[in-house]
């Protein structure tokens, strides 16, 4: 069936994690043995109380088609975490959207906002399977290159300022931010607050990473600031280890909201309601489970400084939030890619290359610290003995 496939889709591009995982089942079927910290899935179980509350829904019989813009249970758990936590008020009837993950969030808020050729602003490196949704809106990715200052990413309203043009609508903002793990403190969210304010632009924040900060670093929502421009965009995947439960939550204006929820209702209809009775217990219950998680993950970034600092011609970039650790290998000045292929198949540790996240990241691996215990400790011995290899 050639030429069947449409314009649209060739613009479509597989994550770096896919195309690198197409990399590893080869080297594995050639008979390597690979340790992997390159994907960004927590290794935790779902939380106990999670699970009975979904298996009870079940046997509740509640199994039948959802309401389209999440069960109102959930939008009101939702409505009162936002204002618990972030200290922002929303309307469950009319500003919230309860998703299939944060990666429906994205697109639909993408597909409701853009019109073709319009901009979006997008700091680099980045996330990068924000690229693919936003060509199949038929907008363009402006990339704002941001560099490591004082041993973090940093994004400036200068370089904001200096990426903008008259077509640019959104800034998309992930904070805790992967791959970086910068996250941005309270005078930096007002400079691109005034920004965003300034240009008459939209905020799509990704707020994905929320749960998971090192002290002395705390998340500000980047909607608290922006109240009225901002659509918020959240999930269960990485705060309660619920990746596969495939549930996300967006909140902003009712207009933005009332037009992602038709975008919703022509593609997924929304998660399983007998998932969603088990978010509204994530949502309820205690956050000690989280708060278990967060100390578990500030462990490992400790093992992963301690493992990798001082090795010759790498620097380790401690992360502020989120579970990935940069390497900074630039002085190598060799390609991030060229890297992570030689790590991978002469010293078996799978990684993701930083350009994988654009332009701005080369020079850099991203070392992903989701998974712990002998996982994690093999595969800090492998890349250690690789590093110092190079
Ligand atoms: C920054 C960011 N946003 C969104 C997602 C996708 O999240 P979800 O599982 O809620 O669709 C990820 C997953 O890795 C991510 O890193």
């Amino acid at each position: 069936m050639t030429g069947t496939v449409s314009s649209r889709v060739r613009l479509l591009r597989p994550t770096a994690v896919n195309s690198i995982l197409a990399e590893v089942r080869k080297a594995q079927a050639e008979g390597h043995k690979l340790v992997s910290l390159m994907r960004g899935e927590p290794d935790f179980r779902t939380p106990p109380h999670i699970v009975e509350a979904a298996e009870q829904a079940i046997r509740k019989g509640r199994t039948g088609y959802p309401d389209n813009r999440g069960e109102l249970p959930l939008r009101d758990a939702v409505a009162q975490k936002l204002q618990r936590e972030n200290g922002l008020t929303y309307n469950p009837a009319t500003e919230i959207l309860i998703t299939t993950g944060a990666t429906f969030g994205i697109y639909a808020a993408l597909m409701a906002l853009l019109e073709p050729g319009d901009e979006v602003l997008l700091p680099e490196p980045i996330y990068d399977a924000y690229r693919s949704p936003i060509a199949l809106a038929g907008a363009v990715v402006r990339t704002v290159p941001c560099q490591i200052v004082h041993g973090r990413f940093t994004l400036t309203r200068h370089q904001l300022e200096a990426a903008i043009t008259p077509r640019t609508r959104i800034l998309l903002l992930n904070t805790p931010w992967n791959p970086t793990g910068t996250v941005f403190n309270g005078p930096e969210l007002e400079s691109i607050a005034a920004f965003v304010q300034q240009h008459n632009l939209v905020l799509l924040s990704d707020e994905i990473y929320e749960a998971i900060t090192f002290d002395p670093h705390a998340h500000i929502s980047p909607a608290s600031l922006l109240r009225d421009r901002s659509i918020l965009i959240n999930s269960f995947s990485k705060t309660y280890a619920m990746t596969g439960w495939r549930i996300g939550y967006c909140a902003g204006p009712a207009d933005c909201i009332q037009a992602m929820f038709l975008v919703l209702q022509q593609s997924s209809r929304g998660p399983a309601t007998f998932v969603q009775d088990a978010a509204v217990v994530a949502l309820n219950a205690s956050q000690q489970c989280v708060a278990d998680m967060r100390e578990e993950y500030a462990r490992r970034r400790a093992l992963v400084h301690q493992s990798l600092d001082g090795i010759n011609g790498c620097r380790i970039l401690n992360p502020e939030g989120g579970f990935f650790s940069m390497a900074d290998v630039r002085s190598h000045a060799r390609p991030s890619e060229e890297i992570r292929r030689r790590l991978m198949l002469q010293h078996g540790v799978v990684v993701v290359h930083g350009s994988a996240y654009g332009p701005a990241g080369e020079g850099t691996l991203r070392v992903s610290f989701a998974s712990g215990g002998d996982t994690l400790q093999r595969g800090l011995e492998c890349l250690r003995q690789g590093l110092a290899a190079l």
